[in-house]
C-alpha cells in the first residue's frame, strides 16, 4: 500500500503546489492553492498549510486555520481548504487530508472542527457527510454551509 503522509511547503515543493488543479467543474467551490498560499503568507500565525502525498507524488493540499481567539465560534479550528488532484480523486487522499487536520486540532486540545462549503452539483457536500461532518443551521459570510465535527 503507497503510504500516504503530510509535507511542509518548501522552496522545493511549492512550485508543484501552486500546479495542483482540481476538476474544471470544481473550480467554483474552491481557491486555487496560490490563492490559499497567499492568505497563509499574510495570517502566518493561524494558517496550517500542508501538502498530501501519496509515495512520492504530490496528490493534494490541506490548510486549517487554528485561531483560537477569533470572535466567530466556527473559524477557531477550521479546515480552511482541501484540493484534491483531478486525476487523483476518490482514492482516500481527502479522507487521509481531513483525519490529518483532525488529529492536528485534537493535539490543539480543540474540541471540534469546523468547515464550510458551497451547495451545488459539483459540491464537496456529499463528501464532508460521508466523513461525519453535520451541518450547524450557520451560513458563513460567504454564504457557505458551516459544519462541524466533535473531536
Ligand atoms: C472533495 C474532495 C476533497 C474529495 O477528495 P477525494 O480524495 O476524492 O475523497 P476520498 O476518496 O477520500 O473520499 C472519502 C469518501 O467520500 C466519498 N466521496 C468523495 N467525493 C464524493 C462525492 N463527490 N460524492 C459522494 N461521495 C463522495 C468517497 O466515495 C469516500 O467514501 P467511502 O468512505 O465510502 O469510500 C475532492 O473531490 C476535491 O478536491 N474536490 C474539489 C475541491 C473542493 O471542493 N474542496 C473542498 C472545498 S470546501
Amino acid at each position: 500500500m503507497t503510504t500516504l503522509r503530510l509535507v511542509e511547503l518548501t522552496v522545493d515543493n511549492v512550485d508543484d503546489a501552486c500546479d495542483l488543479k482540481v476538476a474544471k467543474p470544481q473550480r467554483d467551490y474552491v481557491s486555487s492553492v496560490a490563492r490559499s498560499l497567499a492568505e497563509a503568507y499574510v495570517q502566518p500565525d493561524i494558517a496550517w498549510p500542508r501538502l498530501v502525498y501519496a509515495g512520492k507524488k504530490l496528490v493534494g493540499f490541506v490548510m486549517a486555520a487554528f485561531d483560537p481567539d477569533n470572535p466567530t465560534d466556527y473559524y477557531r479550528s477550521y479546515l480552511w481548504r482541501l484540493n484534491i488532484a483531478a486525476k487523483h480523486q476518490k482514492k482516500g487522499y481527502g479522507r487521509f487530508a481531513v483525519e490529518a487536520v483532525l488529529a492536528e486540532a485534537r493535539r490543539r486540545d480543540a474540541a471540534s472542527v469546523t468547515v464550510s462549503w458551497m451547495p451545488g452539483k459539483h459540491s464537496p457536500q456529499p463528501f464532508y457527510l460521508r466523513l461525519g461532518f453535520k451541518p450547524t443551521g450557520e451560513i458563513d459570510d460567504d454564504g457557505e454551509i458551516v459544519g462541524r465535527i466533535q473531536l
